[in-house]
C-alpha cells in the first residue's frame, strides 16, 4: 500500500512516499481502508520531534511511529476473532494517536476501541475533523470548565479546530456571550462558528481589555498564570488545552494553590481519546456541528500541507485524500 514513510526528526521535508506492506489485522484489530486522514498537532510535532515530551514518547534519536497521522475515516475491509461492534463495510473514524498513528496510510489496523461509527450524512472528510478538536473542546468545556449557559465565555486561538468546535458546542449548550481570540484572517470563518465577538492577537491582548470571563478555553498558553487570573470573574475558571510547555506546568503546580487563595480555577484538560462522540455525532445530525475543513489533498501532498499548517497558514482543519 501507499504512505507517508517517517524515518528521521527532519520535519515535512524528510517525509517521503513509498510503499509498505498492506498490515493484516491480529484477533483484536479492525483494518480499515482509510479514505481520509487531517494533519493535527501531534503529526506536525511528531515529524520534527519537538517539543522534546514528544521524543519521550516516540523515541529519543529516531521516530519508532513509521507512518504519522493521527486521525482518519474509512471504511471497515476485515476484523479480528474477538471484534465485536464492527463488521465489514462500517464507516468509522478515530483518534489513532494512541495506537501507533498511521493515518496517512491506504490503510491500518487498530483495536475497534480507536473507532467511531460515522453517521452516514457525515462526509469522509468531516469526520477527520472530529475526533481530536471536538472532543478537547467538549472535555474542555463541559466536564472541566463546567459550562454555565448564562456565563461569559472567551475561546483564545479560537479560528482553530478546538475553538470553532467549541463555539458550536458551547453555543449548543446555551451559551451566548462567547469572544474569540485569533488572527483578524480567521474573523469570518470564527463569526459563522458562532462567536458574537471577536479579538485579532496581534493588535490587542485579551488580558488587558478589562473585560471579565466566566470561563477561558485556550489552545495557546502561553502567559504568566497571574495575567489570565485577573480576567477572571470571582468563582470563574482557566482551562488549557495546550500551549507552551514552561507555561503548562506553571499551571500544573499553581493551579491548586492559586484555588486555594483566589477561588479561581486553572487547569489543564488530559483528553480522553474518542470519548463523547455520540453527543458530538448527534450534534452534528442535528445541524449543530459544521466543520471547517482545507483541501482535501492528496497524499503525496502531505508534507506540503504539513508545512502549511506548521506556518499557521491554514484555514480549518487541513485534510488528505488517501484513496
Ligand atoms: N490536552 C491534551 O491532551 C492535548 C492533546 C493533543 C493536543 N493538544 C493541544 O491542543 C491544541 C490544538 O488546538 P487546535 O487544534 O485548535 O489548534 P489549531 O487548529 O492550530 O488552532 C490554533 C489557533 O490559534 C491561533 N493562534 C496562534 N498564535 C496565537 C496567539 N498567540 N494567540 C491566539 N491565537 C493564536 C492560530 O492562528 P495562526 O494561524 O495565526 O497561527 C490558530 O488559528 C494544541 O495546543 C495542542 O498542543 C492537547
Amino acid at each position: 500500500m501507499k504512505a507517508i514513510i517517517l524515518s528521521q526528526y527532519e520535519g515535512p521535508d524528510g517525509l517521503k512516499v513509498g510503499e509498505v506492506d498492506k498490515p493484516q489485522p491480529t484477533d483484536t484489530q479492525v483494518l480499515v481502508r482509510i479514505k481520509a486522514a487531517a494533519i493535527n498537532d501531534w503529526d506536525w510535532g511528531l515529524v520534527r520531534g519537538t517539543p522534546f515530551y514528544i521524543r519521550l514518547l516516540a523515541g529519543l534519536f529516531r521516530p519508532r511511529v513509521q507512518i504519522p497521522g493521527a486521525e482518519m475515516s474509512g471504511v471497515v475491509e476485515a476484523v479480528g476473532k474477538g471484534v465485536t461492534r464492527f463488521q465489514p463495510d462500517d464507516a468509522v473514524y478515530g483518534d489513532i494517536s494512541e495506537c501507533g498513528f498511521g493515518g496517512f496510510a491506504q490503510y491500518v489496523c487498530v483495536p475497534e476501541t480507536a473507532l467511531i461509527r460515522k453517521p452516514e450524512t457525515m462526509t469522509f472528510e468531516e469526520a477527520t475533523a472530529i475526533p481530536h478538536a471536538a472532543a478537547l473542546a467538549l472535555q474542555g468545556l463541559r466536564d472541566v470548565g463546567q459550562l454555565q449557559p448564562e456565563g461569559k465565555l472567551l475561546i483564545n486561538g479560537a479560528g482553530g479546530g478546538v475553538g470553532t468546535i467549541g463555539a458550536q458546542i458551547a453555543r449548543s449548550m446555551g451559551a451566548e456571550d462567547i469572544t474569540g481570540v485569533d488572527h483578524g484572517d480567521k474573523f469570518a470563518v470564527m463569526r459563522q462558528a458562532g462567536f458574537g465577538a471577536v479579538l485579532d492577537y496581534t493588535r490587542e491582548d485579551f488580558t488587558a481589555s478589562g473585560q471579565r470571563y466566566d470561563l477561558i478555553l485556550d489552545t495557546k498558553t502561553n502567559r504568566p498564570p497571574f495575567r489570565y487570573l485577573r480576567v477572571l470573574k470571582p468563582g470563574g475558571a482557566y482551562v488549557t488545552v495546550g500551549g507552551n510547555t514552561g507555561r503548562l506546568l506553571q499551571i500544573f503546580f499553581l493551579g491548586p494553590l492559586i484555588r486555594f487563595f483566589t477561588g479561581k480555577r486553572l487547569s489543564i484538560v488530559a483528553l480522553k481519546t474518542n470519548q463523547d462522540m455520540d453527543f458530538l455525532n448527534s450534534l452534528y445530525e442535528k445541524g449543530g456541528l459544521k466543520l471547517f475543513l482545507e483541501g482535501p489533498y492528496p497524499l503525496v501532498e502531505v508534507p506540503g500541507a504539513l508545512s502549511r499548517f506548521g506556518a499557521g497558514k491554514h484555514l480549518g482543519k487541513v485534510i488528505i485524500r488517501t484513496d
